[in-house]
């Protein structure tokens, strides 16, 4: 029987865990949401610019209005802030935007099957431009990541080339968010929420001027009559709920992200693709073909590996 010393001890020692199940939790839950309105909105409204724009807007509002009424105390932030968070904006601007063009053009489960293989791109940006090395199971954990995601890519019915580049430049684009980002918030006194807040804000004003240059009024005028037709009322309510949800689900993740190293994060997200993968095919059914989801099972496994070897 355990003494009560050790018994609170051992409490102690769970608390962090169970805190961290439960962001990790409620991260994958509001994602898989996100992901299904997401697709909803761009198969009748196909402007991955705009609704990704409005994703970002949606959070800075919310995060603006939780300061003004103290729902959340507003950061204390300087110029130095700013221009550290500067870096990480473009990336997370240019991830953004590179998954919803992507999604936009192929299955949702596709996406986030090459968007498994961010463990390889993390790898290789950490050794060939931050000449970190690793250990030779490491190197050795990416031939699964690459092959399945491969397998998977080759092997899917709609391929399309624009998704695919997509998710891969949202691959690349996130391994520099994340390494910047936490170097952002090692020993700041801005936390993970308003963290988050402050990097929705600064992207919105760097993604807002190319939505419009890209897809612009005209386009999205039209085509949102063409959705309302079509879809009715309801559809106002698809673009509200991607959008609270994207935030929701980035601040949630934002929030452990504070609390974890990179590593672990890096494998709650694999985990959390795993839900996106399996329910979006069961909701929007996606037809796969059994090498298809071979090569998903692989890159997925790969992730695991590459988790394990690099503990
Ligand atoms: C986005 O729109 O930013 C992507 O769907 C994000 O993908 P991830 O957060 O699952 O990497």
């Amino acid at each position: 029987v355990p003494i009560p010393d050790e018994k609170a001890q051992s409490a102690a020692a769970a608390a962090p865990r169970v805190k961290i199940g439960i962001y990790f939790a409620t991260w994958w839950a509001l994602n898989v949401v996100f992901n299904i309105y997401n697709k909803k909105v761009l198969n009748a409204f196909p402007y991955p610019w705009l609704t990704s724009t409005l994703s970002l807007a949606t959070g800075s509002l919310m995060m603006l209005i939780s300061w003004a009424t103290r729902i959340a105390e507003a950061p204390k932030t300087d110029l130095d802030f700013w221009k550290a968070l500067a870096p990480v904006a473009v990336a997370h601007t240019i991830g953004h935007v590179a998954a919803t063009v992507s999604m936009s053009k192929v299955a949702v489960s596709f996406t986030h099957i090459i968007k498994s293989g961010e463990p390889a791109f993390s790898v290789l940006v950490s050794r060939f431009l931050l000449g970190e090395t690793f250990p030779v199971p490491v190197y050795l954990s990416l031939l699964p990541i690459i092959g399945g995601c491969a397998l998977a890519a080759v092997t899917e019915l709609n391929f399309n080339m624009t998704g695919f580049m997509g998710a891969m430049i949202s691959n690349l684009a996130f391994v520099f968010r994340n390494i910047f980002s936490k170097k952002g918030m090692k020993g700041k006194s801005v936390g993970g929420m308003n963290y988050y807040a402050c990097l929705s804000m600064l992207s919105l004003v760097i993604l807002t001027p190319f939505a419009v240059a890209v897809e612009g009024p005209q386009m999205w005028a039209a085509g949102w009559e063409n959705a309302i037709s079509q879809i009715g009322p309801n559809f106002i309510w698809w673009v509200a709920a991607q959008s609270v949800f994207y935030h929701l689900y980035n601040q949630v993740s934002y929030m452990s992200l504070n609390e974890i190293s990179p590593l672990t994060f890096s494998i709650g997200n694999t985990m959390k693709r795993i839900s996106v993968i399996v329910s979006s095919i069961i909701i929007f059914r996606t037809p796969v073909q059994p090498v298809n989801a071979l090569g998903a099972a692989i890159a997925i496994l790969g992730t695991f590996l590459y988790s394990q070897a690099k503990q």
